[in-house]
């Protein structure tokens, strides 16, 4: 049965990078793309950054694939991701061959709570010049990561995992996150180091290679990875997952970069690699690994575009990831 798959490409290099992705998933496998809208552009247009046709589209299908939209984005994304119980997102971050990277050595994958923390919407302004946030941490989200990271930690043969935290000062929340993670990696055997989430970020930068898996609430996961894409050769090669215990919705950790928008140079690498995971959670296993090897070896062998310091657009560069895939 032909998978369907809702696609969309939100505002920006969205409108760039997804049909780049589009074009190498083509390539490799036989998907049926429900084309569907959502953000900035459709907001002017009609008012709603987030139509009820493109809710409906992202929960009938059997993934998503998502650019990135602008302003609107809190209006999107976060209502999609609970849309689909994505209750995780995967972000792995590693260098490549032939990009120039700070710190080469990074390899690591962030395990970022996705559903809580701040970013739950809990926002209130009290009077003018006051305004409140609350921070949601339950056990039952935090048990749910801690028994993904376990999973995952053993099916991708990793030692165990680092927990990052601020339990010091958010004694009460991350000490509910911490507690409940530690118990599960505890009950599974799995295990673990904790670290405060201010010294994670020196220490990321100074010992990439120190780390392996981290498992984070929602905004230290969103910073600590846009962190080590900067370490690795920036935000145009780090794809994400958002993973439910059905659906997944699959997108570049970047967002929809206005200013190189229209120009058709956007670096399509990481809703390509977003793409090459979609693919793993539909089990199209041999398709992915596929997609994977084809990526590297273009970014190894050039044509690269210009964000990696070569003058390849995006299309020239989809097309050379393209050509390397095997014939089908
Ligand atoms: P951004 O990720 O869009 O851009 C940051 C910098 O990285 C820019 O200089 C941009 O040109 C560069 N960059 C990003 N992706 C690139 C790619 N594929 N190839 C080459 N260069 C790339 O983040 P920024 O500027 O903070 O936000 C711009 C807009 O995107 C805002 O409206 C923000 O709300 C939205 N956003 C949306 C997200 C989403 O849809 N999930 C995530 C992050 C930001
Ligand atoms: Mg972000």
């Amino acid at each position: 049965m032909t998978e369907t798959v809702a696609v969309i490409p939100g505002d920006g290099i969205g409108h760039e990078v997804v049909p780049a992705t589009l074009r190498v998933l083509d390539a490799v496998v036989d998907l049926e793309f429900v084309h569907v809208e959502a953000g900035d552009a459709v907001a002017e247009r009609t008012g709603e950054p987030l139509p009820e046709e493109t809710v409906e589209a992202v929960v009938d299908a059997d993934a998503t694939l998502f650019g990135a939209t602008g302003e609107t984005s809190a209006d999107v994304i976060l209502p999609l991701r609970d849309a689909v119980d994505s209750f995780v997102n995967v972000r792995p971050a590693r260098t490549y061959p032939g990009v120039d990277a700070l710190r080469p050595e990074t390899d690591l994958v962030i395990l970022r709570e996705n559903t809580e923390g701040v970013y739950a919407g809990i926002e209130n302004r009290l009077s003018e010049g006051v305004s409140t946030l609350t921070r949601l941490v339950t056990r039952s989200a935090s048990r749910r990561l801690g028994e993904f990271a376990c999973d995952y930690v053993d099916a991708n043969g990793h030692d165990g995992f680092t927990v990052a935290h601020k339990n010091n000062v958010m004694r009460v929340t991350d000490g509910l996150f911490v507690d409940s993670v530690a118990d599960v990696a505890a009950a599974h055997g799995v295990d673990i180091d904790t670290q405060y989430m201010d010294a994670m970020a020196t220490e990321l930068g100074l010992n990439p290679a120190e780390y392996d898996v981290i498992v984070c609430p929602n905004l230290a996961g969103d910073m600590l990875s846009d962190l080590a894409a900067g370490l690795v050769g920036g935000l145009g090669l780090l794809p994400s997952a958002n993973v439910g215990s059905e659906r997944g919705i699959f997108e570049p950790v970047h967002g929809c970069a206005p200013d190189i928008a229209g120009e058709g140079v956007a670096n399509p690498t990481a809703a390509i690699l977003s793409g090459a995971m979609l693919l793993e959670f539909l089990d199209h296993d041999g398709a992915a690994a596929d997609v994977r090897a084809a990526v590297e070896s273009t970014l190894a062998a050039g044509p690269r575009t210009p964000d990696l310091g070569g003058s390849a657009n995006t299309e020239a560069f989809a097309d050379a990831v393209i050509e390397r895939l095997p014939e089908t």
